[in-house]
């Protein structure tokens, strides 16, 4: 009898979803984005959401929270590891969002199309594509886990699949969003040995013109910085996605998270585990 027990224990732990990119739960080699390995609490989960383990070169990169009615990430998760390497746009898509026994790797949209005969329109289904984009004036590719946030070139290049993109207004994408992760990151991670930040959007009224992408109301970010083994401060941000609006606002992570509850109009929003500080850093506002 517990042989038998054992035996399926061994079987079942072969059957584990971290084998494939778009996960039931973000399960082993995933966790290691998350502090303490815990994801954020269910508030901020969409309807029809995917978890995908982001795969690029046989490894795994990030962890996304992905809303495929609205087409956009609800957030990335990842290490803040700032290193060299050139920054390339090529663009990628997720196979699995097709259809779940695809590559669990993350591949170009013309290289999907050769490889398993399908349409842009097949591909499209349950995610953004390039031509999504093409056709926003005004609205870049926003990055949730940002190319100048990752430690080298496979890294960065892991970045840019669509899964990690939002509709961003260029002016802040360029301006006070970009200062957030250039300089406020670089400052507030002075000291951290590790610094795990969730980026993430608030989905919102509007869509691209192609009327198929949300374009997310706001967006955040939200780190925790662990010296040895203790988490020693957190912070938050957070900006309106708006034409010509360009103004990041510096939190505390429990006031960032008090905002998000109400927000999602869900229930209560926890990004980090608990014992990251939720009361430190001051509120400042840039720009
Ligand atoms: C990054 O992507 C570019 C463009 O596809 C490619 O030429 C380059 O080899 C990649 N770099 C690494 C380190 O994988």
């Amino acid at each position: 009898m517990l042989g038998l027990l054992l035996l399926l224990q061994v079987l079942a732990s072969c059957l584990c979803p971290g084998h494939s990119e778009v996960v039931k739960s973000f399960q082993g080699p995933c966790t290691r984005f998350f502090y303490e390995k815990t994801p954020p609490s269910d508030g901020i989960r969409p309807v029809n959401a995917a978890r995908i383990c982001q795969v690029y070169k046989n490894q795994y990169r990030f962890a996304t929270l992905y809303d495929r009615t609205n087409r956009i990430p609800v957030y990335s998760a990842y290490i803040y590891q700032p290193g060299p390497g050139d920054r390339h746009d090529t663009w990628y898509i997720e196979p699995q969002l097709i259809q779940q026994d695809y590559h669990k790797y993350m591949e170009t949209e013309d290289s999907i199309i050769h490889t398993y005969g399908i349409t842009p329109a097949d591909i499209g289904k349950n995610q953004a594509i390039l031509q999504d984009y093409i056709d926003a004036q005004g609205l870049d590719r926003g990055h949730l886990s940002p190319c100048g946030h990752q430690i080298n070139e496979e890294y960065k290049n892991s970045t840019f699949t669509l899964t990690n993109i939002v509709p961003q207004y260029s002016k802040l994408n360029q301006g006070a969003w970009k200062h957030y992760e250039d300089t406020t990151m670089h400052q507030n991670t002075q000291g951290c040995d590790t610094t795990y930040v969730i980026t993430g959007v608030v989905p919102g009224e509007d869509k691209v013109p192609s009327q198929r992408v949300n374009i997310p109301s706001h967006i955040w970010s939200a780190a925790c910085c662990v010296k040895g083994k203790k988490p020693i401060k957190a912070w938050g941000a957070i900006a309106e996605n708006k034409r010509n609006m360009n103004v990041v606002t510096n939190l505390k992570l429990g006031k960032l998270e008090e905002m998000l509850t109400k927000l999602y109009k869900g229930t209560v929003v926890t990004l980090f585990k608990n014992d990251c500080p939720r009361q430190m850093e001051k509120a400042q506002e840039i720009f």
